[in-house]
């Protein structure tokens, strides 16, 4: 299919790409940097986080190649172990050097910087110091490595993200820390967690709202449309459900600073007992995120699930990565498959109508400027004779996205910016080099690391000439 109305689209548009640290940066425990959670929670049998792409020696060769795709901006992670070997305490200051340099060779080519400051890697330091995320400390070391940061850099840079994707660690809890001693059950320490983490980006947002009144900040939400299985109303109210669970729960923390009431109810009828005080339902009100970065790669199918269902949400797949599965919540819903949808060789459902559902939906709601800070398409590539990759399924994906993201701002949709996941090929969260993602390949397997060369794919050049035409 082929791409053609882009007319809507401001000439400000910020044509992107996304990365993040741990996925591309490698130098694992190069220049003072320390461990994170992430490098041990990748499983073994993929490359490990020690190299990746080495982008940290190579960022130069690839800002160029992103200037020569034609990038407007950039979206990448600041690895908090790189700043804060331990979590807190002393400023590393070989890692505040990389993303300086970073920084200033994006803007040197014209590519503005869209920051994202925690991407899945808390330092190992802080889990083994208080147990992470399950502790309240956590909420001012994160915030005093994001002030570090954000007043650090705020000469360059003036979008900001908080938290990537509260939403899955919350779903897919192989991106989070457990204590093995916690008596807790494992879901009522991630309302635990959850909770520290949304007065933790509501810190940080107040401070640089107040601070730094032009830039922008806001979460970035891996988000997805709910559609009902069939118009049966129990299926019906299992999708909204599902949807206040998995959306709007997350939604309201963050732009309404306030528990939805029915999720408020589950978790008293749990009999959970959280740490939430006062202050820090004070501090949700008044943050006021004026920026929503969105990750999309597709919808889910809901129906109706009786009590007497067993809960399941995480499987193991055949390589032994912990995969997202059909959930089912007994008593309230279950996720299962659309037939009227294409899937990915690793069964994501293919919904490019999914993404104006979701755009018109979310904005009706919270209406805040909004990045796409993820989309994209996963696959098992190799180069072939002409070192490049016809990756042309990919192709038809971001373009069959974008004509539907340029239908959502025909709505009214205020989206401001696009970041196609990725970049370049990284190490995919669940299935390492296996999964590629970027519009650059990058000349390594899980097992031999080669010469890590990069070669520019099909999509490359589609996405190029694309950006030309929308900009000129
Ligand atoms: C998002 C994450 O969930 O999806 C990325 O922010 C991740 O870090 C991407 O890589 C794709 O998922 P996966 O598991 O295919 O790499």
């Amino acid at each position: 299919m082929q791409y053609q109305s882009i007319s809507p689209l401001s000439k400000q548009f910020l044509w992107g790409a996304a990365t993040a640290a741990y996925q591309c940066e490698g130098a694992k425990l190069e220049d003072g940097k320390g461990l994170s959670i992430v490098d041990l929670n990748i499983n073994p049998k993929f490359a490990d986080t020690s190299v990746t792409t080495d982008h940290y020696h190579r960022y130069k060769e690839d800002v160029a190649l992103m200037k020569e795709l034609g990038l407007k901006a950039y979206r990448f992670s600041i690895a908090w172990p790189r700043i804060f070997p331990n979590g807190d305490g002393i400023i590393n200051q070989k890692g505040l050097d990389f993303y300086r340099n970073l920084i200033d060779e994006l803007v040197k080519n014209g590519i503005e910087p869209l920051v994202t400051l925690y991407h899945f890697d808390l330092p190992k330091a802080l889990q083994d110091k208080y147990q992470g995320w399950s502790s309240r400390q956590v909420i001012d070391d994160f915030f005093h490595f994001s002030k570090t940061v954000i007043d650090e850099f705020s000469d360059s840079v003036t979008h900001w993200f908080t938290i990537n994707e509260q939403s899955n660690m919350f779903a897919l809890p192989y991106l989070l820390v457990f204590d093995e001693n916690d008596t807790r059950s494992i879901e009522e320490q991630k309302y635990q967690m959850n909770h520290y983490m949304t007065v933790a980006h509501a810190k940080v947002v107040e401070y640089c709202r107040t601070q730094y009144p032009s830039h922008k900040i806001g979460p970035a939400i891996g988000l997805s449309p709910y559609y009902a299985a069939s118009a049966l109303p129990e299926d019906v109210l299992a999708t909204q459900v599902c949807a206040d669970f998995k959306t709007y729960f997350f939604m309201d923390l963050y732009f309404k600073g306030e528990y939805k009431a029915n999720i408020w109810k589950y978790i008293l009828e749990q009999g959970y007992n959280l740490d939430i005080l006062e202050e820090d339902l004070a501090l949700m009100k008044s943050a006021k995120p004026n920026l929503l970065g969105i990750n999309y790669y597709q919808s889910t199918m809901v129906r109706a699930c009786p009590e007497t269902e067993v809960a399941q949400d995480v499987a193991i797949d055949e390589n032994g990565a912990k995969q997202a599965i059909f959930e089912t919540a007994p008593g309230r819903y279950q996720v299962i498959q659309n037939p009227n949808l294409n899937t990915t060789p690793w069964g994501w459902e293919i919904d490019p109508i999914g993404l104006r559902i979701l755009l018109n939906d979310i904005y009706a709601r919270y209406p805040v400027p909004i990045i796409i800070t993820e989309n994209g398409i996963g696959g098992q590539e190799s180069l072939d004779e002409n070192n490049t990759v016809d990756d042309s399924y990919r192709i038809e994906y971001l373009s069959e996205h974008l004509d539907a993201l340029t239908q959502s701002v025909n709505d009214g949709v205020d989206v401001v910016g696009y970041c196609p996941w990725s970049f370049m090929d990284l190490l995919s969260t669940s299935s390492g080099f296996n999964k590629r993602y970027g519009f650059v390949y990058v000349n390594r397997t899980d097992k031999e690391l080669l010469d890590l060369a990069r070669y520019k794919k099909k999509s490359f050049y589609w996405y190029q000439s694309l950006i030309q035409s929308a900009t000129k």
